[in-house]
């Protein structure tokens, strides 16, 4: 699998190759869909989607101060809400993935407490991470560093990656934005591509008691951040996930 991603990445650099985006979440067994991008050939959006729509498909978002910064390129509302006991995990499945780069996931209780239906995620502060991971370990005989970077195991485990809706938050309507960074061109101001991607939630069992920090996105994740610009070097390195 190591071979097939590092050839991935090498057409992605000559090719104007797919990128990805979450083409479905799966939630206490249960499977609920994004909707299909404007961009793609099938305009049959699925009405049961959870996952807001991307405008720009799988195309990277290059620029961290706009607001699609928050639910990426156009998103609008999606018409569902997956039920999710606090506590659970989501499993999101990419599209694709011939990148390498950290994956990170925020939450936002939507403001108005009824659901999210006026909600865009960049008008306030509203966001907490839940979730991140630059590094996994990977053992391989011709790998000396033992660790890859967290899109290693998206892409080995067919292109999913889990994590779990946090058992102390209180119940209601939230966004989750789930994000991969493809770090290939990070050397370069604005070279970095963020792929953010926003689902509806309904939460419930919740405890309640954890008062989150809130981030503004567009915001929390600066063109200069450290982990945003810099020299790429051979793994692992000091790497903070923006
Ligand atoms: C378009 O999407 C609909 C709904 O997901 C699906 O039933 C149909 O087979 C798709 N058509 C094509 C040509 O992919
Ligand atoms: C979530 O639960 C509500 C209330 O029981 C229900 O109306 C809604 O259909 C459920 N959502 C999904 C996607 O099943
Ligand atoms: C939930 O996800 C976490 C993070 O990926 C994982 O460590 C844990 O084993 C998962 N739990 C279940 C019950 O699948």
């Amino acid at each position: 699998m190591w071979v097939k991603q590092l050839f991935a990445v090498t057409i992605a650099a000559t090719t104007v190759a797919a990128h990805g985006y979450v083409r479905d979440w799966t939630i206490g067994g249960k499977t609920y869909v994004t909707l299909l991008p404007a961009g793609s050939p099938n305009f049959t959006a699925p009405v049961e989607g959870i996952g807001r729509a991307l405008l720009n498909g799988d195309y990277p978002m290059t620029e961290p101060l706009s607001n699609a910064m928050a639910c990426n390129v156009g998103a609008y509302p999606a018409p569902k809400y997956a039920n999710v006991t606090a506590g659970t995990n989501v499993t999101a499945r990419w599209t694709s993935w011939p990148h390498v780069g950290p994956i990170y996931t925020y939450m936002a209780y939507c403001p108005n407490g009824k659901d999210c239906s006026d909600f865009y995620g960049w008008e306030k502060a509203a966001w907490f991470k839940i979730e991140e991971t630059a590094f996994v370990p990977y053992v391989f005989d011709w790998n000396p560093s033992g660790v890859a970077w967290a899109t290693q195991k998206m892409y080995d485990d067919g292109m999913k990656w889990t994590f779990q809706i946090p058992k102390c938050i209180k119940n209601g309507p939230y966004l989750i934005r789930h994000e991969t960074m493809a770090i290939h061109n990070s050397q370069v101001l604005g070279g970095a591509q963020f792929y953010p991607n926003c689902a509806q939630v309904w939460v419930s069992g919740g405890t309640g008691k954890l008062k989150p920090k809130l981030v503004k996105l567009p915001g929390d994740i600066q063109p200069t951040d450290p982990g945003v610009l810099f020299e790429r070097k051979d793994l692992p390195f000091d790497y903070t996930v923006p």
